[in-house]
């Protein structure tokens, strides 16, 4: 595939990487290509980072005709520049888009898409230990129309930015807050599709959880509020009796290409995983009768962040003491080294810049 390349002639300074956050910087450049049914996917370009204009009616401000990808960019000891898994993000993003009536991005060039603005950008990519250059893909409606039919012109965009730990946490336990009002996703929704939506609706938990004090919530299921699903942005997964328990993506959790990673390394290791669903009930009655031994959570930005308490209702359960698990800080360590190249990645997860 070709793409048209537009270098900025105002490239803009760098951060200090010793305090990046997340999501805070931009780096310079943007890959964009628009859809029409006519011609299909065309006009790839790279362009510098810049607003996007739209029509006011463009559905995708309207009804949320949008789905988005995280991956991650790596700078391995060596210098070289790495991306983890970046297929399992296009096969999810064609599920989201089939899902949300929008049109397919093959695989490859979802790939090459990514691979070639992390390219144009790559001394955006820090090397600061536990730093990476986060590669947010989206897609859009850019179409105008105020009644409600099904579009056909889209735009697929990539930025990139330059990240630290995605909780000011950082590897340090986290308290999470289990949302009991509100749901996030219902049988026959969009609770497995990447889109802006799921995230809007959920907002209401996260903003509750952090004005009382925690850093994520945790959402039950949307039909009786009793089974475990998912974090505000993040897959959810603990050990009981040092077996691993994470619940099914059955429809209404998010296929997290970081717990598929997890599910991976940890049945490789000898632990057993079940992907099954637990009520919340009987995980705190686990954690009052010690035999729930850790829990984290995990994503591609959070990677995996220890759970160091848990609050339903009003009733707080502390894990392992507020302190990162063993087996936690041994997933941690392992995938983190594939990551970011310490170690030779055994899966055949790695794609490197060429
Ligand atoms: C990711 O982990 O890549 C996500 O998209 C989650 C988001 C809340 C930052």
């Amino acid at each position: 595939m070709e793409i048209r390349i537009e270098r900025t002639t105002a490239p803009k300074p760098k951060p200090d990487q010793k305090a990046l956050g997340f999501g805070k910087y931009k780096s310079d450049h943007m890959f964009m290509m628009n859809y029409t049914p006519d011609m299909g996917w065309h006009d790839m370009r790279i362009v510098p980072y810049g607003p996007i204009p739209l029509e006011p009616d463009a559905v995708a401000l309207h009804y949320a005709q949008e789905t988005f990808e995280g991956l991650k960019a790596y700078r391995t000891p060596s210098g070289d520049i790495q991306l983890f898994r970046p297929d399992m993000n296009a096969k999810r993003m064609l599920n989201s888009n089939r899902r949300l009536c929008m049109p397919e991005i093959p695989e490859d060039m979802f790939v090459e898409a990514c691979k070639t603005i992390v390219a144009v950008d790559a001394d955006w990519v820090p090397s600061e230990p536990g730093t990476s250059l986060y590669i947010r893909p989206f897609m859009f409606t850019s179409e105008g129309q105020i009644a409600l039919h099904n579009c056909s012109e889209f735009i697929f965009c990539i930025i990139t930015s330059p990240v630290g730990a995605y909780f000011a946490e950082g590897i340090n336990p986290v308290k999470i807050l289990v949302e009991d009002e509100y749901v996030r996703a219902v049988r026959g929704g969009t609770g497995f599709a990447k889109c802006g939506g799921n995230y809007a609706t959920a907002m209401i938990g996260q903003e509750k959880a952090e004005r009382l004090g925690y850093s994520q919530v945790l959402w039950l299921d949307g039909v009786e509020q009793k089974y475990v699903e998912e974090a505000g942005g993040m897959n959810f997964m603990y050990f009981l009796n040092g077996e691993a328990w994470t619940a099914p993506t059955e429809g209404t959790v998010l296929p997290g290409v970081t717990r598929d990673s997890i599910i991976h390394i940890l049945k490789d290791w000898g632990i057993p995983v079940h992907e099954e669903r637990m009520t919340i009930d009987d995980l705190m009655k686990a954690g009052h009768d010690g035999s729930l031994g850790e829990a984290f959570a995990c994503g591609t930005a959070a990677v995996i962040s220890p759970v160091g308490a848990l609050n339903y209702r009003g009733d707080e359960i502390t894990i392992n003491d507020f302190k990162i698990g063993e087996t936690t800080q041994k997933l941690y360590d392992y995938l983190t080294d594939i990551q970011w190249g310490r170690i030779a990645d055994p899966y055949g997860w790695i794609t490197t810049l060429k």
